[in-house]
């Protein structure tokens, strides 16, 4: 039987691209669902295919994760439900391309708030329970961004560096408790990720949502599951180009793929 048959999941983000991705995988694989992002029209169209596909259950919180109130009302709302939660998928986030100077400084702050605030208070909120339970996973979505500076987009790589970091750290200190962290990393995939930063953030070959959620995937059923996952042969050789670089040269070959274009 699947390791997930019977366990209840929440994907954040899930109204699009790689959650909505993740939401369906999960439920292929017989687990039920619960689906978190603003957009709650989007949620509901997905929750009925994915109930109507694989026959699980799939409930919807509509919760704008870059408010504190927010996350903490989702976290009370799930522990309410008295539903154990064996899997969070802390996947909602969002990029801001340009100069840092020029951004909107509370669209920076609402930035790290989804894309690190909410992942820390969810995690907090959830893994206590997966532990005592002796089973469960936690996997956040970092990005290839996370691997090096990136001069037009440094608040969005900073917050990616802090979810591996995080994650990987979660995994050490998770080893033996029958919970898993995976921090997964895809390079440009293509969903609406640039509708929303704009194409000058995109890098080399997209990856479909699909690929990028295989990986995980199969990262999650190895007996020794890694702490982290690069999605992509490509992308796991770049990824380890800035360890053999100079740090300057690292930081300047960034910004010629990412600056304005
Ligand atoms: N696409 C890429 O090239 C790429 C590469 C590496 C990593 N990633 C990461 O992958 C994750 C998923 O992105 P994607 O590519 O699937 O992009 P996407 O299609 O734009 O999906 C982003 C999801 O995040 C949700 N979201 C954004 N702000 C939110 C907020 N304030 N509150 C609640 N939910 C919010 C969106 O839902 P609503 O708008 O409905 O709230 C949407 O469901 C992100 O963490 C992203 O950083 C993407």
């Amino acid at each position: 039987m699947d390791q997930w048959n019977g366990s209840t999941a929440v994907v954040t983000g899930a109204s699009s691209g790689i959650g909505a991705e993740f939401a369906a995988a999960l439920a292929q694989r017989q687990c039920n669902l619960v689906l978190v992002a603003r957009r709650e029209d989007r949620l509901r169209e997905l929750a009925t295919r994915i109930e109507g596909e694989y026959g699980v259950q799939v409930r919807v919180v509509s919760a704008d994760l870059s408010l504190r109130s927010e996350v903490d009302r989702l976290a009370q709302t799930l522990a309410a439900s008295g539903t154990p939660i064996d899997v969070l998928v802390n996947n909602a986030g969002f990029a801001t391309h340009g100069g840092f100077s020029d951004q909107d400084a509370a669209r920076m702050n609402d930035e790290v708030a989804v894309n690190v605030a909410a992942v820390v208070a969810l995690t907090r909120a959830l893994l206590p329970g997966m532990v005592s339970r002796g089973r469960g996973a936690v996997v956040n979505i970092a990005s290839t961004a996370a691997f090096q500076p990136i001069p037009f987009m440094a608040v969005y790589g900073a917050t990616k560096a802090f979810v591996l970091s995080f994650t990987e750290a979660l995994w050490g200190e998770l080893e033996g408790t029958g919970v898993d962290a995976l921090a997964l990393c895809p390079g440009a995939t293509d969903t609406e990720f640039f509708d929303v930063a704009g194409e000058a953030a995109s890098v080399g070959k997209r990856q479909t949502p699909a690929q990028v959620v295989a990986t995980a995937m199969r990262a999650l059923d190895q007996r020794r599951q890694p702490p982290s996952v690069v999605s992509g042969c490509a992308n796991r050789w770049s990824s380890r180009l800035p360890l053999l670089l100079p740090r300057r040269a690292t930081i300047r070959v960034t910004r010629k793929l990412v600056g304005a274009k």
